[in-house]
């Protein structure tokens, strides 16, 4: 694969953020002995590192009473090497729609001969398993893992960390193209080839998005996420003093993270998650707050945002979905201790033009989810290993 090296890369304390990478070649061909002299405005990655960053890697398929025949094709664009983990909020009365993912699943692994996991958000065992680890966060009153599609990331990963992966990334299972979905985890590996440091995280920007109005319209971005990317530069630019446009990536659900950054970090619940992540990287590590962890903050956090070639297509939830999806993510925003007031008019303002809000409402507080190294993850590993065969999809043949 090629890709464009960074150009620039803005610092705010020891988080480094790289401007938008485009990818120039999603084949690079085969590796050559002695290479020919690269442009060094390119890099070249190679089939291999691509392989071996596959392999270390669980990706997570959150879902929820998604179309069957779009998971199954979701699933198909997953690359071999690559552990795949679904979180699965779907209804199990009337029909029970987790089971067609579980047998989906369990047919594909069959065929492919590859290893997968599958879990519902709602097993009791995970519950209890979460409960013992001292993770009530996650959990609901009923003592189960409450609604919510971060919910479910967190779940998955720690399954990853059971599974003893390095790397986490999540694709959404409404993914109308099994060829984007390949070309996302091929970004994610790519990117973390060039991290230079253990935390590193990749965030996928799609050239086009197309919306089905009259014909297919290729729309550069979506509104929503114009919008929570001006908020998130706003945050940037006021407390480093610089003007930023440096974030393309608030919203982007299809990201990647080190587990060694992902086990340090908090979470909103819900939609807010993906700003969410941006948020809690810039106040533990941006230097206007104590730096939340050592050893992070001395390598630094790296934040690569890739363009690909696909464009995205996924399911149209409709207006309310969008305006929900903003007022939440721009609520992590506001309420952020290093959010100064600039950045709150600004986001008033937003949410004021589009009557998400009246002047003395506020947008809505997210609620945090502590970061998963602070539980008991050898008590929650131990429950879990046990069980482990039921939530596999390749049973021992
Ligand atoms: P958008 O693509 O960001 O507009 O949001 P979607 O509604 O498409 O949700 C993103 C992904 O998360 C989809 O694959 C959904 O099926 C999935 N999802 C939504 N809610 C939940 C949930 O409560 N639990 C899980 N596990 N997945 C969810
Ligand atoms: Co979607």
């Amino acid at each position: 694969m090629r890709i464009e090296s960074p150009r620039y890369t803005e610092r705010f304390g020891s988080v480094r953020i790289n401007d938008v990478q485009k990818v120039l070649e999603l084949d690079s061909g085969k590796a050559k002995d002695l290479p020919l002299h690269e442009n060094i405005a390119v890099q070249k990655i190679e089939e291999d590192v691509i392989k071996n960053f596959e392999e270390k890697m669980a990706i997570v398929i959150p879902t929820m009473d998604e179309k069957l025949k779009l998971f199954e094709g979701v699933i198909s664009g997953v690359p071999h090497e690559c552990l795949i983990i679904v979180v699965s909020n779907s209804q199990r009365k009337k029909v029970d729609r987790f089971r067609m993912e579980r047998d989906t699943l369990q047919q594909y692994c069959h065929f492919t001969r590859r290893q997968a996991l599958i879990v519902h958000q709602k097993d009791e065992l995970l519950g209890r398993a979460l409960a013992e680890a001292g993770y009530t966060d996650l959990l609901g009153e009923d003592g189960k893992v409450r609604n919510g599609k971060a919910e479910g990331m967190v779940v998955a990963m720690l399954m990853a960390m059971l599974a003893r992966k390095d790397y986490v990334g999540f694709i959404d299972a409404d993914n109308y193209f099994p060829g984007a979905v390949w070309e996302y985890v091929r970004c994610f590996a790519s990117g973390f080839s060039m991290a230079r440091s253990p935390y590193s995280m990749v965030r996928i920007l799609w050239r086009y998005k197309p919306k089905i109005t009259s014909g297919l319209y290729f729309k550069k971005w979506g509104r929503v996420s114009e919008i929570t990317n001006k908020c998130v530069n706003s945050l940037i630019s006021n407390n480093t003093g610089f003007e930023t446009d440096i974030i393309s990536t608030g919203n982007a659900g299809e990201h990647a993270m080190s587990l060694r950054l992902a086990e340090i970090l908090p979470y909103a619940s819900g939609y807010a998650v993906e700003p969410q992540e941006l948020v809690s990287i810039f106040e533990g590590f941006g230097g206007i707050l104590p730096m939340s962890h050592q050893t992070a903050a001395k390598h630094g956090v790296e934040i690569f945002q890739i363009e690909t070639r696909n464009p995205h297509l996924h399911e149209d939830k409709g207006d309310e979905h969008l305006g929900d999806m903003l007022m939440t993510g721009l609520g992590a925003i506001y309420h952020s201790p290093i959010c100064e007031g600039e950045t709150r008019q600004l986001i008033m303002s937003e949410l004021l033009q589009r009557n998400l809000l009246t002047p003395e409402e506020e947008p809505p507080k997210p609620r945090l989810s502590a970061p998963p190294k602070k539980i008991d993850l050898t008590k929650f590993f131990k429950v879990m290993e046990e069980h482990l065969p039921s939530y596999s999809a390749l049973e021992s043949e």
